[in-house]
């Protein structure tokens, strides 16, 4: 009976996350957060002749060929804020490519670094990208906390927002307004818990050697140019010297860091908290929070465990198959996918 009732409730939460994530995709920013013009807090990092801006200068596209990737940076760095870009990734074959949007302070911090990431790799299916989230504090590389998912749309046909929001309390990620992660600062964290300035990356690159099955598929230049665009770029951040740590606004602080954890993108409301879990439950493929195998002593501390992730995680985990809208309909490709590859128990395409 409560079994019953559970799984019901579990459908409606996943058909309400999908609505969710429709209704967004027609406006590509999901918070009323104002965008800038590249210029305003952007430059080239790398590949030069391969970072494309448009004519108005609101969109950047990044390319990746035989010659060289390419990236962006942000001018300056920030302690805490929210940082969104929208994100069309590149179209049909894009095995071993990785895109990332990221904030890290590893050109400072060679050592103790922090990073924040969501890192999109390639598949050698059009469309089916994975996206993975991860989380470094104090150069905790050693223990990397990522987890991974599925998308519920074709990322390569439209724009979705993709948004960070760091706070000292805590880190959200998004994708357009559904919150998909959430770490709340545990004291036990220690310095895992990102907190010296870091800048604003967005970057695409051959990641042969491990994106795509863990380095089977290698980037096959036949398909380059890869094009990834990126749009609607927001920076709601605290401006601060990255070796000080100091903000540069001094006094502003308490007022700056009220306007942050009060803003609607920084509170985690209980119908939010149900959105991610929905979405968690159906497109999570892989987090370090059940991994018993690479953490034998038990998860980290700020993990929120919750059953029925732990039994979606067990059930499918990495053999999950993508299962897009506009191709779930009888075409099922993904149950080729490997061995004991399976299609996820409800079904998105209705609604
Ligand atoms: C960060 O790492 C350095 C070097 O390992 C260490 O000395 C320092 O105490 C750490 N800071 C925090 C906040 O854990």
């Amino acid at each position: 009976m409560a079994a019953k009732a559970r799984v019901s409730l579990t459908v409606l939460l996943a058909a309400a996350t999908l609505a969710c994530l429709c209704a967004v995709a027609a406006s590509a920013s999901a918070f009323d957060v104002p965008s800038v013009a590249f210029e305003e807090r952007f430059s080239p990092l790398f590949g030069d002749g391969n970072v494309v801006r448009s004519s108005d200068d609101r969109s950047v596209r990044l390319l990746l060929d035989r010659r060289s990737g390419s990236g962006f940076i942000s001018s300056d760095y920030y302690l805490h804020g929210f940082f969104s870009a929208s994100i069309k990734l590149p179209k049909d074959y894009t095995a071993g490519v990785v895109v990332a949007f990221y904030l890290s302070n590893g050109d400072v911090y060679e050592k103790t670094h922090d990073e924040l990431d969501f890192e999109f790799l390639g598949s050698r299916w059009g469309g089916q990208w994975r996206v993975q989230t991860n989380v470094y504090g104090n150069g905790s590389t050693s223990h990397g906390r990522e987890e991974r998912y599925l998308l519920p749309f074709d990322p390569t046909l439209e724009a979705h927002s993709y948004s960070i929001l760091w706070a000292p309390t805590h880190i959200i990620f998004y994708i357009d307004d559904t919150p998909i992660r959430e770490v709340i600062r545990h004291p036990d964290m220690g310095g895992d818990f990102p907190a010296k300035p870091m800048a604003v990356y967005a970057t695409i690159w051959d990641g042969s050697a491990w994106a795509t099955d863990g380095g089977k598929y290698k980037v096959n230049y036949k398909y380059a140019p890869f094009a990834s665009d990126f749009s609607e770029l927001a920076v709601v951040g605290f401006r601060a010297d990255p070796v000080l740590r100091v903000a540069h606004r001094h006094g502003a602080r308490q007022a700056d860091l009220l306007g942050l954890m009060t803003a609607d993108y920084a509170v985690m409301t209980p119908q939010k908290r149900a959105a991610m879990r929905a979405f968690r439950a159906r497109q999570m493929t892989y987090t370090v929070c059940y991994d018993a195998v690479r953490y034998a002593d038990g998860p980290f501390p700020e993990c929120d465990n919750s059953d029925e992730e732990r039994e979606s995680f067990s059930a499918w985990g990495e053999s999950k198959t993508v299962v897009m809208r506009p191709r779930a309909r009888g075409r099922r490709r993904g149950r080729k996918a490997g061995a004991g590859a399976r299609v996820p128990p409800a079904d998105v395409s209705s609604s």
